[in-house]
């Protein structure tokens, strides 16, 4: 029987069996939480992050459900301390660590744990330059570049001490590859994430570490829910960029009958090739994982 990577019921039984693997971002519905899920059957131990208590807990019930091992580490990975905490806490539960999806990310400077009112976000909410307010950029710079820099820190740190090499992936975006109407921050913060992948493929090629990104375009998710509503707040107001709407369908959007975009399903597939041996002979690539929507 063929393998359907939108499916949840795709997995490939025991390839990870005996693997540790760290998720930040990993809330139920998420691209992590689904990669925490697959992994999960595929056998791999799961210390799932994230700074939203209850829906981390529904990734952990659901792995626990499905006989699958996992623990839920509530951290904000924007923080150092944070960030080294979650692999202490990682290997004070398996023991190891040999493998990482950094995954956390955000759109804009709102806290994603408090719900949305754009009316009163203004200063957080996607901007172009010259409307940006420093908070807007600070907080999406603290979680999509700090905090994927301090989680990388801890993670190396870690797999150097075990001397048994390791995989990374993080995700960057479509917009780590081109650019993103009216979302100054969150392009140039993923730009950033394709950087420290390429670099820390070179620093640690001699000691085994691999580490690739994964770069989607829209994929059904909390973050483009919200994304959605967020468009609709802006035409209703009569805002939003210029250039909005230049590019909205990927390559297989435009193909598909259905228009649809990604499934956070589609992508942990992705994702976890980059962190089985299947992907033994790469490392600093990032992979436009997005329906051919950088193609065009
Ligand atoms: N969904 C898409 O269309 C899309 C497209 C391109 C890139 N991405 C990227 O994919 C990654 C996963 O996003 P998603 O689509 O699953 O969205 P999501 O919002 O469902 O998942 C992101 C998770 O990160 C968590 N998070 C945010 N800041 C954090 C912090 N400081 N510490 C710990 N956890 C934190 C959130 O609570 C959330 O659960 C993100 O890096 C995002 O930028 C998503």
């Amino acid at each position: 029987m063929g393998i359907n990577p939108t499916s949840p019921e795709s997995y490939f039984p025991g390839r990870f069996k005996d693997k540790v693997l760290l998720i930040t971002g990993a809330a139920a519905g998420s691209i992590g939480g689904c990669t925490a899920i697959r992994a999960a059957k595929e056998g791999a131990k799961v210390a799932c992050v994230d700074i939203k208590e209850n829906e981390l807990q529904a990734t952990v019930d659901e792995i626990n459900k499905l006989g699958g091992d996992s623990i839920s580490v509530i951290a904000d990975v924007s923080k150092p301390a944070e960030a080294e905490r979650i692999v202490t806490e990682t290997i004070n539960k398996f023991g190891k660590l040999d493998l990482a999806l950094n995954a956390a990310g955000v759109m804009d400077g709102n806290d994603p744990t408090k719900p949305q009112d754009f009316e009163k976000q203004g200063e957080l909410l996607p901007s172009n330059i010259h409307n940006a307010s420093d908070e807007y950029w600070l907080k999406v710079f603290e979680t999509n570049v700090h905090g994927v820099f301090y989680s990388m820190r801890a993670e190396l740190n870690q797999m150097l001490k075990q001397s048994n090499g390791g995989a990374i992936v993080n995700i960057g975006s479509i917009a780590g590859l081109t650019g993103l109407p009216g979302n100054c921050a969150y392009s140039a913060s993923k730009h950033a994430v394709i950087g420290l992948t390429r670099n820390a493929a070179i620093d640690y090629a001699a000691h085994n570490i691999r580490i690739n990104s994964v770069n989607m375009a829209q994929t059904d998710t909390p973050m483009v829910f919200r994304a959605y509503e967020y468009v609709k707040w802006m035409q209703e107001k009569g805002k939003g960029s210029s250039m909005a709407g230049a590019k909205s369908q990927s390559l297989l959007q435009i193909a598909d009958e259905n228009h649809r975009g990604s499934t956070p399903w589609e992508q942990a597939a992705i994702i976890l090739f980059l962190l089985s041996d299947d992907a033994a002979n790469m490392t600093g690539a990032n992979l436009a994982t997005d329906g051919g929507w950088t193609t065009y």
